[in-house]
């Protein structure tokens, strides 16, 4: 049974507003490529070579023509899908069930950025019999994510937000899910928010004791604030500056 990747770059982007007022947060420039290309990359970089990409709002045609079938990646086909609305994390991954098929999926919020790959990490789910598996990774400013509270080695809650974070160990944008996870998606209740919560699905698979983790290695961020657009950017150019892109052959002028 494969592995697929999927990308979730819907929503409206608000808090970068007036950046995202003409364009999609995804497609903004994220040192020297557009931010969707990270999160594309950490997939290919994982060995997985099908991918869903799931966008909404008026921009999502642009993604085709950045994009298109995936060349610059490796890849042979990208697949995409339309978000209406803006209903959630968990909302824009209901999407991906008639792609997912019954294989497990990696899925990758389209704002976050790592230094490293996730190889082993997939790897150790391809292996794992059922359930999820989330990356987490200590932050120095837990409150703005999910964040694990543990009872000894074990993730024993996970809490959206929390004013008063229970550890600094944040939940990454980064999930595993076997093929379970639409079944829970659809049981899934609106948050005060109005959104359905990913953070509700990692903690349904916690209640069935299905879900593992392992630590991020390296650094991490998501680039949806305008501190963490420029923290992303930042790291993309000190990353770049160790190990630079191939020429792509078009930089005369
Ligand atoms: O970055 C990791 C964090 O992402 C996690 O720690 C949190 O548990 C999780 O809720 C999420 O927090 P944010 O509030 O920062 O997520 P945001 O609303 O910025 O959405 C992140 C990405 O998800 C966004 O770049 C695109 C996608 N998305 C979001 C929404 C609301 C969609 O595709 N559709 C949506 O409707």
């Amino acid at each position: 049974m494969g592995l697929k990747g999927v990308i979730l770059a819907g929503g409206l982007g608000k808090r970068l507003y007036p950046l995202t007022k003409i364009t999609n947060k995804h497609l903004l420039p994220v040192y020297g490529k557009p931010m969707i290309y990270y999160p594309i990359q950490t997939l290919v970089d994982a060995g997985i070579e099908d991918i869903l990409i799931v966008t909404g709002g008026m921009h999502a045609g642009e993604f085709l023509r950045l994009l298109g079938n995936g060349r610059e990646f490796g890849l042979r086909h990208i697949n995409y899908t339309y978000q209406e609305g803006e209903g959630g994390i968990a909302d824009a991954l209901k999407l991906a069930e008639y792609f997912a098929d019954n294989d497990k999926i990696v899925v990758m919020l389209g704002d976050n950025i790592i230094q490293k790959n996730i190889k082993d990490a997939a790897d150790e789910f391809r292996r794992q019999p059922r359930g999820a598996k989330i990356l987490i990774k200590k932050a120095a400013d837990p409150e703005r994510f999910g964040v694990c509270e543990f009872k000894g080695e074990r993730i024993s809650s996970i809490e959206e937000k929390p004013k008063k974070p229970k550890s600094d160990y944040a939940v990454t944008g980064i999930y595993m899910y076997d093929h379970q996870v639409f079944d829970i998606v659809r049981g899934l209740k609106p948050s005060k928010r109005g959104e359905l919560e990913i953070t509700d699905v990692n903690n349904a698979y916690l209640k069935k004791g299905e879900l593992t983790y392992n630590i991020l290695k390296g650094w991490w961020t998501d680039a949806g604030t305008f501190e963490s657009l420029l923290k992303a950017n930042n790291l993309a150019a000190k990353k770049s500056a160790s190990f630079p892109s191939p020429p792509t052959g078009e930089r005369a002028g």
